[in-house]
């Protein structure tokens, strides 16, 4: 296959180490922003971003190549200290591509900042309710650098956390490009004050919530099932197999959540290559597994016809600035070769990589087995693997 114009070959992945950092300076540059910093020491950088800090940890960052999102060709960078996680997602990448690709979406980015009250009476809740508008403007203003950037406040919601009596004040703020953690603890301490004068109770805590429910994407493949075709299945019986995989993690939570692990393996070490927090990723998307009472798979497959058909709907809370984005060259180095999205390219893009990661994990479960089908495809020593 040819190399799509500015991305990687596709055969990237068999190419020896010197050979794939020739061809990533050729393609993106990287020496420039680069692979040095990558590199460096950086006792600097460490001792800025964590306290009590004597080095830092090296963890591999490889490249995911062939993925086809919305009409446009992808190389995704990875950081997982796990073997056959790139691969994986690399084969399943470059079958989907042949197909169309991946067809992605991204709400926009809202999440709650909230404040945690205690003693208010049933008429303070009604005097905080009835004061929504006036809340609402003060956060305007407390939002201000937010909402030049197109985000900001986007409203209030109350509830009474029953086993508690605490009322819990969520005020709901779309962080644009930003993962939201500063922005929101900040909202939420610098509304305590009026929350409390309004309602005559006092603040229990101030914190952002990690349920990103309202920050959701998406991803959709097709593929005919004629090409799965592996080993002694037919194409038609892995679609089958798949199939029947998908309706296993919808039904059963102890699959589910190894299901769910596969699907992370992917999006995780995207978030982690970008310089996001992957604890605040996981929790919210674990939670929206398990919403309902019961936890569930995040990726569905079904059989359309003579075709097989792949989806995934999560929460992603990434962001491409603040936090330690902008301090790791790696993550600088990641996002150029993302050709730098904004907060929800990111997001789309990490649904299809999580999308792709679990259908090659599937594919292979449900045929050759993961030994010798999923893990074959590392084709080296020495990994973590599972
Ligand atoms: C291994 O890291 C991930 C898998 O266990 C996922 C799955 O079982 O679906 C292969």
């Amino acid at each position: 296959m040819t190399a799509p114009q500015g991305v990687l070959p596709l055969n990237f992945r068999k190419l020896d180490f010197a050979a794939r950092r020739a061809a990533l300076e050729r393609v993106y540059g990287a020496g420039a922003c680069g692979l040095g910093g990558m590199e460096e020491a950086a006792e600097n950088r460490v001792d800025l971003m964590v306290e009590a800090a004597v080095g830092s940890l090296p963890l591999p960052l490889g490249l995911a190549t062939g993925f086809l999102i919305d009409g446009s060709s992808y190389d995704l960078p990875l950081a997982t200290e796990e073997a056959s996680v790139i691969a994986a997602a690399t084969y399943a990448a470059q079958l989907i591509r042949s197909e169309g690709g991946f067809s992605t979406w991204a709400s926009d980015p809202v999440m709650r900042a909230q404040v945690f009250l205690e003693g208010v009476s049933p008429g303070g809740e009604l005097e905080l309710r009835g004061r929504g508008a006036e809340i609402g403007k003060e956060l305007e203003i407390l939002l201000g650098s937010m909402r030049l950037r197109g985000g900001g406040y986007r409203g209030l919601e109350l509830e009474r956390v029953s086993e508690t009596g605490l009322l819990r004040v969520s005020i709901l703020v779309d962080v644009r490009d930003a993962m939201g953690a500063n922005v929101l603890n900040g909202a939420a301490e610098g509304m305590a004050g009026s929350l409390e004068r309004l309602s005559g109770g006092s603040r229990l805590m101030c914190i952002l919530s990690n349920d990103a429910r309202d920050r959701r994407a998406g991803a959709r493949f097709e593929i005919p099932a004629g090409r799965l075709r592996r080993g002694a299945f037919s194409g038609e019986e892995a679609a089958r197999r798949i199939e029947l995989a998908s309706l296993l993690a919808q039904s059963d939570p102890e699959r589910a959540v190894t299901h769910n692990k596969g699907v992370m393996n992917g999006i995780t070490a995207l978030a982690l290559a970008t310089g996001n927090d992957t604890r605040a990723l996981e929790a919210a998307v674990h939670y929206w597994a398990g919403r309902g009472g019961s936890y569930r798979g995040v990726t569905t497959f079904r059989r359309v016809g003579e075709a097989l058909e792949g989806t995934i709907e999560l929460p992603l809370a990434l962001g491409t600035v603040g936090g330690s984005v902008g301090l790791q060259p790696a993550a600088a180095l990641s996002l150029r070769i993302l050709r730098g999205p904004d907060g929800r390219g990111l997001c789309r893009i990490a649904a299809a990589l999580g999308l792709a990661q679990n259908f090659a994990a599937l594919f292979a479960l449900v045929t050759e087995g993961i030994q010798s089908g999923h893990m074959r495809l590392h084709g080296r020593k020495g990994g973590s693997g599972e």
